[in-house]
């Protein structure tokens, strides 16, 4: 039997027992299992203002309304005040990103001030007995770097490795899950197929390289860190969607759900899975495809107008669990919606699916509520709020939305209901 068959069918058995697991049970507990990682996420640039040797400042200050103040949530600063909140909200775990433009302002010049700061909050978190997971690259990149060179020259496997490696010989020890990409997918069609974001290219030979050189320096640093910390589990985050044909019986509709999988969910993951301890799921989409396009149901939308489709978790944990039979986090899930009128609903209805999926044999250790706080929604500027803790642009105050203290007793059950 061809093997590309032979892999269709055991990963269809692969669900059939999932499916079967699943079967109606009274005495199945709601609970999640012990040690479940409870957790928020952020991104550095994203979060801690004032970054003008990054990459994304020029863009940023261009999207900016008029009036938008430089500081919107001052991670960098009041981290302590962000911790706090963590702390209230009993998270197990946070997931941060470094600012590479910080830690290296010049080519091969590294700052150890800079360093030094980001040992401290890691330092706080592990005081606060909250796990650390930590993104050594959440799109951003130094002025130099682009203007040098980009990810499609060849330089860049080189010159990203040594920023890799040089994290884990000053924060590893501080580290507790490490994911050395953030969506991999994003910044690569966004910045080298569509021209949006850095580098603005529109060049599928770029892209080709670009790819393949953030796959190469993934795996040199993925060696580094398990020689030197062999207990931390490491891999990057991906962008999963849950595509499905807008018409099963169409043969055509389940070819392009086909060519979809393929290059937005897998081609990045299946490029460095023999070098992956996790699967690193980040998931926001559900799409119907038909051959004139993408549709969802539109039935409930967040401020984005994106689609709520909290079963679509659930197919897509199944659909990871039967290609990669890894563990899988959760490291981001949110939506947007500043009148905190879905967040809660939204949080339980995916968790119920997680749940499920767990009840069924997936392999889940951890949810990560994306964002802990209202922040820089990147093309979108500051307008979006994703945070469980909203953050007045003005004045800097924090407010826990409702919503947070719904995610809470979920933390402190240890499950819903
Ligand atoms: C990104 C975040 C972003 C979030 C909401 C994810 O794709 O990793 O940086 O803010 O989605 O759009």
């Amino acid at each position: 039997m061809p093997r590309r068959k032979a892999e269709k069918i055991m990963q269809q058995e692969n669900i059939n027992k999932i499916e079967e697991n699943n079967a109606p049970d009274e005495k199945k507990s709601p609970a999640f299992p012990a040690g479940f990682l409870w957790g928020a996420a952020i991104s550095s640039y994203q979060t801690e203002d004032n970054n003008s040797n990054s990459d994304w400042y020029a863009l940023e200050m261009k999207i900016k309304q008029a009036g938008e103040s430089e500081i919107n949530c001052d991670y960098w600063n009041q981290w302590r005040e962000y911790h706090n909140l963590l702390s209230e909200l009993g998270a197990k775990a946070f997931r941060l990103s470094l600012e590479w433009p910080r830690l290296e302002p010049e080519e091969g010049r590294f700052s150890n001030k800079n360093f030094q700061h980001y040992r401290e909050i890691l330092h706080d978190l592990k005081d606060r007995n909250i796990k650390t997971v930590v993104t050594f690259w959440h799109w951003t990149s130094p002025v130099w770097f682009q203007e040098k060179y980009g990810f499609h020259k060849k330089e860049s496997v080189e010159i990203f490795s040594r920023y890799g490696k040089k994290i884990i010989d000053e924060l590893g020890d501080l580290i507790d899950i490490a994911v050395i990409l953030n969506e991999p997918m994003m910044p690569l069609t966004f910045g080298f197929l569509l021209g949006k974001f850095p580098p603005y290219r529109r060049c599928f030979f770029k892209y080709k390289k670009a790819f393949r050189h953030l796959s190469e320096a993934y795996k040199i640093i993925y060696d580094y860190s398990k020689k030197k910390f062999p207990a931390v589990p490491v891999g990057v985050t991906i962008l999963y969607n849950y595509f499905e044909p807008a018409n099963k019986n169409n043969p055509l509709h389940r070819l392009i759900v086909g060519v979809y999988k393929k290059f937005w969910n897998e081609s990045f993951f299946n490029s460095i899975k023999d070098k992956a301890d996790y699967f690193g799921l980040d998931y926001y989409f559900h799409y119907r495809l038909a051959l004139t396009g993408r549709k969802n149901e539109n039935k409930k939308i967040s401020d984005m107008g994106w689609e709520i489709y909290p079963e679509g978790i659930y197919e897509v944990l199944k659909e990871i669990k039967a290609k990669y039979n890894l563990p899988i986090y959760i490291l981001e899930n949110g939506l947007a919606d500043k009148d905190d009128k879905y967040r809660a609903e939204f949080i339980r209805d995916h968790l119920k699916y997680v749940r499920q999926a767990i009840e069924g044999g997936i392999d889940v250790r951890g949810y990560f509520y994306w964002s802990l706080m209202d922040n820089f929604e990147w093309l979108h500027g500051y307008a979006p709020k994703f945070g469980l803790v909203a953050v007045d642009s003005k004045t800097l105050e924090r407010k826990p939305r409702k919503s947070f203290y719904f995610y809470k007793s979920i933390i402190e059950k240890n499950g819903l209901e």
